[in-house]
């Protein structure tokens, strides 16, 4: 695996950008990885590295909410609010698709997935590329997103070339679980994916209860198996359910940081990606309770919990 790779030169990310590679970059989320939103080639690249089927969104960031006009056929009112108190920040709003955005992007629906990043690295990558970069989680389909430059090594250094791509390393994601998706192109706006923004404060800025997910499954992380170590996760309720079942389960463990949702979703994805590491057979976690970042939290291990496909 190829570690020269791994830089903290933005510069270099940037000019790789310029040039149509890829570029790993943290942001305060997740580590995405980026192309230039408008090389197909290069999107198309994004696609091959992760595995992921042609017909999944990707997110493009931006480095300012001026000029949204350029990517969205419009701004919902709802969308405006939103923007306004949460970026930069870990929220996508989903708006209609402006007409010179490409179908490698929108996987050719009518909408297109918008956020403008809050990290250093990601911010000083999209100002010194003069670039908006569509990213996907920086991972292979279906397995757990990246929160250390090492992650993506590990994930996808089989499948970046050094000569054109780089990895930025930003150290560990200050979130660790992917941006709230908004969509506001419904009424009252939907959230598709649960994030650090949480349902309690959309629904208190757009002064609407906003509607849980309905319809066809519109993003990937909406998929029942999706965000899945290879280790089996059991789901349970408390910590004393946890330590009974781990004392029938061999090869288990617990994780439990119910008493710190932020570092919960912190060491979420690494917590899990170590377990691999270690062997680990099954991983018994403790659900926070469904209110504020626990929201984010049950959804990534439900979906970790789920059968795989
Ligand atoms: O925090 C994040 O959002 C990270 C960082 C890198 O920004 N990105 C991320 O991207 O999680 P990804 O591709 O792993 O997940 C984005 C989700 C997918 O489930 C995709 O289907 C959905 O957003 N999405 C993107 N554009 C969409 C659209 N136009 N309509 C509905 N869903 C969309
Ligand atoms: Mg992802």
């Amino acid at each position: 695996m190829n570690s020269s790779l791994i830089t903290t030169d933005v510069e270099r990310a940037a000019e790789a950008l310029r040039a149509g590679g890829l570029v790993a970059v943290p942001t305060e989320t997740v580590y995405g990885l980026a192309a230039d939103a408008t090389d197909a080639v290069a999107l198309r690249r994004i696609f091959i590295a992760k595995g992921r089927p042609p017909d999944h969104p990707l997110i493009v960031h931006v480095d300012s909410a001026e000029r949204l006009d350029a990517w969205a056929a419009r701004v919902p009112a709802s969308a405006q609010l939103l923007i306004a108190a949460a970026w930069p920040g870990p929220l996508t709003v989903i708006l209609p698709r402006g007409p010179r955005v490409l179908d490698e992007v929108t996987g050719g629906r009518d909408t297109v997935g918008l956020r403008m990043p809050a990290h250093p690295m990601a911010a000083a990558l999209l100002e010194q590329s003069g670039l908006a970069f569509a990213a996907p989680s920086a991972n292979r389909f279906g397995s757990v997103s990246p929160t250390t430059a090492q992650h993506v090594l590990d994930e996808l250094g089989d499948h970046l070339d050094p000569r054109i791509d780089v990895i930025l390393d930003g150290g560990a994601c200050p979130i660790g679980v992917e941006s709230t998706i908004v969509d506001c192109t419904d009424d009252p706006p939907q959230v598709l994916r649960a994030g650090a923004v949480t349902v309690e404060d959309i629904d208190r800025l757009l002064g609407v209860a906003t509607a849980p997910p309905s319809g066809p499954s519109r993003a990937s992380g909406m998929l029942a198996s999706h965000y899945a170590p290879r280790c089996e996760v059991r789901l349970v309720d408390d910590a004393d359910d946890a330590f009974a079942l781990r004392a029938g389960t061999p090869r288990s463990e617990v994780l439990d940081l119910t008493d710190d949702l932020v570092r919960y979703a912190h060491d979420l994805y690494a917590r899990l990606r170590d377990a691999d590491a270690r062997g680990v057979g099954t991983v018994i976690a403790v659900l926070p309770p469904p209110v504020g970042l626990g929201h984010a939290i049950r959804d990534r291990l439900t979906k970790a919990a789920a059968p795989r496909r």
